[in-house]
């Protein structure tokens, strides 16, 4: 259930936690939910998330990214609009796979507690985050049968994604020398061409990640500035780079 890495940090952080209450919580959330996702939280994220949920637990530091600040109720991975709270099910998803990237996993998957316990961690990270309301998500039009390559290339120039995703999506553009994200902290556009994606490689994920961008980061939401059909596409191309076969 965690990684080498932190399995070796949570013996040492159950006996720092057992003197914390927790984070102060919003209020809404049924109690006995929240208590037992308190108790799942404190054994299975604190030693990344911190017992606070700020973010700063004995094991943030050799993470990069951080470990979420889950008090700013900021999330990259929604179904919904930029800048809208995440929905129940997104938060489910991503204690369900967990996170990885290029350089790895940063947070393991959760698939094997039983998804009550889940569904109480939901509860609690909400409350954490001061989250009352789920956000809706985005209409998710039907999926073409085939991507038109061509167009998904054709909208990759126009969206300028290259600026820094590099010209063939190698993560090479010229901006992500720079870019931050929302703590300052340095981030970088990832090679599209490796296929690992944080919020999962179906190709509904991706029209969702382009739709509704990363929130906290320098990756923008694309919903008002392309057709349903240019982000098919787009989504299509993007998955090309990695995989040869995508209208297979
Ligand atoms: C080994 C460290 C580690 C553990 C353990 C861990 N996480 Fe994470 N988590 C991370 C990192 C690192 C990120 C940030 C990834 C990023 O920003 O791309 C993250 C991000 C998140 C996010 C934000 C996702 C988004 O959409 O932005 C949530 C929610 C979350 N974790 C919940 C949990 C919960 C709940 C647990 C316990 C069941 C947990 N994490 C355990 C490292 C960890
Ligand atoms: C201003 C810089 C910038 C631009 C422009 C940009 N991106 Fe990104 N993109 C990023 C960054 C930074 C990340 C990584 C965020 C993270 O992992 O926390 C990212 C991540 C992604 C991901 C990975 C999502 C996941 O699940 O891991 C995809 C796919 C993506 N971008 C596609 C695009 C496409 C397509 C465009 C153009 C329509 C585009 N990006 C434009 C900066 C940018």
């Amino acid at each position: 259930m965690l990684n080498k890495r932190s399995s070796i940090i949570v013996p040492l952080l159950l006996l720092f936690i057992a003197q914390y209450s927790g984070p102060a919580l919003a209020a809404g959330a049924d109690p006995a939910l929240k208590a037992a996702g308190k108790k799942i939280y404190m054994r299975e994220c604190a030693a990344c998330h911190g017992v606070e949920g700020d973010g700063a637990g004995p094991g943030a530091y050799i993470l990069n990214p951080r470990p979420r600040n889950l008090q700013l109720g900021v999330f990259k991975l929604r179904s919904t609009p930029t800048g809208e709270n995440p929905t129940d099910q997104d938060l489910f998803k991503t204690i369900t796979r967990g996170i990885s990237s290029m350089a790895g996993a940063m947070m393991p998957s959760f698939q094997e507690l039983p998804a009550k316990d889940r569904w109480a961690l939901v509860t609690y990270v909400k409350a954490v985050a001061g989250i009352d309301k789920a956000g809706k998500p985005i209409d998710l039009p039907t999926k073409p049968r085939s991507f038109d390559l061509a167009l998904g290339r054709q909208v990759y120039e126009r969206l300028q994604c290259a600026a820094c995703h590099g010209v063939d999506g190698l993560g090479d553009g010229t901006s992500s020398l720079t870019l931050k994200d929302a703590q300052k902290r340095r981030i970088w556009a990832p090679d599209l061409s490796r296929g690992q994606f944080k919020g999962g490689a179906m190709p509904r994920d991706i029209y969702t990640r382009i739709s509704t961008g990363l929130d906290g980061t320098p990756m923008p939401a694309y919903a008002s500035k392309a057709k349903p059909n240019e982000i098919w596409a787009l989504s299509g191309y993007v998955l090309s780079l990695s995989k040869k076969n995508i209208n297979d």
